[in-house]
């Protein structure tokens, strides 16, 4: 693994220009929100040495390197999801990747289904913490030493100043912004309506199939991280509506210019 990792890295750094001190992935829909990066380069995951290239509706699979708001950024257009058939360490592979390269910030977008009913389709909602249902973990086997320890602590995986930040930009930007927890399953399939009434049960607040994995690398990289994620669908165990991937995908699609602009409002007030 550290081999291969290595290699990413040395191929990546012979082309990029600055020093990227943010990492981006976006998911499902949320394709803008790299739109506004000035690009030094763009690349397939195809051409990236050891990269796993992306299946999923939604996601282009390319990374892109280049300065947004000022700050020099690495994104990644598109992620691997377990349901793909990945490996919880496949799936963060690009995010070892990158913090070699020398990140020290992780931003996160994804899509997902609101469980607290007072959300509504097209909503944001910054995580606050999360619960991990996926029943796998991306630090299992041997501890890649150079990155972290072995038991990392989770105390506060998601930066507190950045949530105080992005409220504040949001309320400026007359952006309405959820806090909640985000549990992890894996899917494909979507939850049954006692699934539904379980997660909210143990406190979550909106539920994808995405974004823990990478989170818990990201913590174990040392990493500050943020996560904002687009609620697309609103699961209610007492009246559950069929929830389609078209439907995800098209609402996604709406709030991406909104998560696009706070993004970038955070982007440009980062503290150094
Ligand atoms: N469940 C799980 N993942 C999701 C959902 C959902 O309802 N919506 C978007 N991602």
């Amino acid at each position: 693994m550290l081999k291969e990792i290595q290699a990413a890295t040395d191929f990546l750094s012979s082309k990029i220009k600055g020093s990227p001190e943010i990492g981006m992935i976006t998911g499902t829909g949320l394709g803008n929100l790299t739109e506004k990066i000035e690009v030094d380069f763009r690349l397939p995951y195809k051409e990236i040495p050891h990269f796993p290239t992306s299946t999923t509706l939604g996601h282009k699979g390319t990374l892109v390197s280049g300065k947004l708001a000022n700050r020099s950024v690495m994104a990644m257009e598109g992620r691997f999801h377990i349901y793909e058939g990945y490996t919880p360490q496949n799936i963060t592979f690009p995010i070892r990747v990158m913090s070699n390269i020398g990140i020290s910030r992780l931003f996160i977008s994804s899509a997902a289904g609101g469980l607290d009913p007072q959300f509504r389709p097209g909503d944001l909602m910054i995580v606050t913490d999360h619960i991990n249902l996926t029943g796998t973990n991306p630090l299992i086997g041997h501890n890649l030493e150079q990155f972290g320890p072995r038991f990392p602590d989770m105390l506060e995986v998601y930066d507190r100043d950045l949530i105080a930040l992005a409220g504040k930009k949001a309320l400026k930007a007359g952006i309405e912004l959820r806090h909640g927890v985000y549990v992890g399953i894996t899917g494909p399939s979507l939850e049954t309506p006692a699934e539904t009434r379980f997660l909210r049960m143990i406190g979550a607040d909106a539920v994808g199939m995405s974004t823990v994995s990478e989170v818990i690398a990201g913590v174990h990289c040392g990493l500050k991280i943020t996560v904002i994620v687009a609620i697309t669908n609103v699961n209610n165990p007492d009246c559950m509506e069929k929830t389609s991937i078209e439907e995800v995908v098209a609402t996604a699609n709406t709030a991406g210019p909104k998560l696009a602009d706070l993004w970038e409002r955070i982007i440009g007030d980062l503290p150094e």
